[in-house]
């Protein structure tokens, strides 16, 4: 019997409705499995949390989470509450660059079912490989305040260490896959970070010579993704570019509601972190009408690195054919609740079980 530790952080909005809602499934999976099993711990950090604590975890927080498997995180961010930048850099991305979660893995595909908004989108099938740590997201930079020459300066910082790693992990990703990784650049007009990106980039290129590449600048990419979908396959990206495109591929896909992605530890020091592309949504919350597919994907994900590929492909497969039969939120154009789908989603995978194709 292999038991598996997991950290559930809820967080705010709909990530309350949502990460129950994959709690559901993933006990479901357990069942069906029978060798597996899931010892989940609930932590309440959020914005309410912070109001009452004026912090957004425990001192030991961090502590805390270490001796986990993997966190299942939902949702951080209540700007009715606490501005952003201070709950985020509190908790999600405390917990990413702490824990060393340098990768983050957001994949992309059209599901049967579910419309995209482009016309001929069934190729679309990709994954953004988004460097998690550094980049874009720094903590070094300051504000002047002087009347009317006020300024503001944000760092961006990019280490080799740090690129080679993150591309590296693009190339092992491409060879699995169609064999072609897209770098996301702007050099044309970002003097230091970008020219050294491409350098990289060109560099680990020629470690994999059986993978095919090509390098975009972030604006004619993003075009690119929304004409031209079928030419990509992995595309490696600094940490704000990847977070842009990760959007947009959810959004080519449907509704930024089914997007799976996972903070992925590649030193073995500490857990990984699986959460939803989507944030809290505030305008949905408390409607019961969340999508919890996004959730429920990146539940998919968390058994694919468990090594539980079989029943991550399983999972996913059960997903389809619930998006197949048009059982969808409203995101999606479809009338059903969160419950509605979570439900069908679990009456399927034990229907699945029933026929015995993974009892153990
Ligand atoms: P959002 O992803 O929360 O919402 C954008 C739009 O997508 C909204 O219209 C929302 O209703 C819809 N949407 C998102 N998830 C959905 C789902 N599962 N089902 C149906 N519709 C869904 O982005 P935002 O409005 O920019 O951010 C709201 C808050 O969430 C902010 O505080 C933001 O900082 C935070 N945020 C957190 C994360 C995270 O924790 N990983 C990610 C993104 C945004
Ligand atoms: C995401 C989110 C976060 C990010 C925000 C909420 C800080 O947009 O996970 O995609 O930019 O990484
Ligand atoms: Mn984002």
């Amino acid at each position: 019997m292999k038991t598996l530790k997991i950290a559930a952080i809820p967080g705010d909005g709909i990530g309350k409705e949502v990460v129950p809602a994959a709690i559901d499934v993933l006990n479901t999976v357990s069942d069906i499995h029978g060798g597996l099993t899931f010892d989940f711990t609930s932590f309440p950090w959020s914005c309410e949390y912070y109001l009452e604590h004026n912090k957004m975890m425990p001192d030991d927080g961090m502590e805390r989470l270490q001796d986990f498997d993997s966190i299942f995180l939902g949702a951080v961010g209540d700007s009715n509450l606490v501005p952003d930048h201070i709950s985020l850099w509190g908790l999600l991305i405390k917990i990413r660059r702490e824990f060393d979660q340098v990768i983050n893995i957001r994949p992309a595909k059209v599901m049967s079912g579910v419309r995209s908004p482009f016309i001929n989108p069934k190729d679309f099938d990709i994954v953004v490989v988004r460097e998690n740590s550094e980049g874009e997201y720094s903590a070094i930079g300051g504000n002047i305040y002087n009347g009317e020459d006020e300024l503001a300066i944000q760092n961006a910082v990019f280490s080799r260490k740090g690129t080679e790693r993150v591309m590296r992990y693009a190339f092992e990703l491409a060879a699995k896959r169609k064999k072609h990784v897209t770098s996301a650049t702007k050099s044309n007009g970002i003097t230091y970070s970008m020219p050294f990106w491409d350098k990289i980039f060109k560099e680990i290129a020629k470690e994999y010579p059986e993978i095919s590449t090509d390098s975009q600048h972030i604006d004619a990419l993003s075009a690119f993704f929304v004409t031209r979908p079928e030419r990509f396959d992995v595309i490696v990206a600094s940490n704000l570019f990847g977070d842009i495109l990760s959007d947009l591929g959810a959004a080519i896909m449907g509704n930024i509601g089914i997007a799976p992605s996972a903070n992925i530890n590649v030193n073995g020091k500490y857990p990984s972190m699986f959460e939803p592309v989507h944030g809290s949504a505030p305008d949905i919350v408390g409607k019961g009408i969340a999508n919890p597919i996004g959730q429920i994907w990146t539940a998919k994900m968390m058994l694919d690195h468990f090594g539980e590929e079989d029943l991550g492909n399983t999972l996913l497969t059960v997903i389809e054919s619930v998006t197949n039969d048009g059982i969808l939120t409203p995101d999606l154009g479809g009338k059903h609740s969160t419950k509605e789908v979570t439900n069908e989603i679990i009456k399927r995978l034990i229907a699945v079980d029933k026929k015995g194709v993974h009892s153990k």
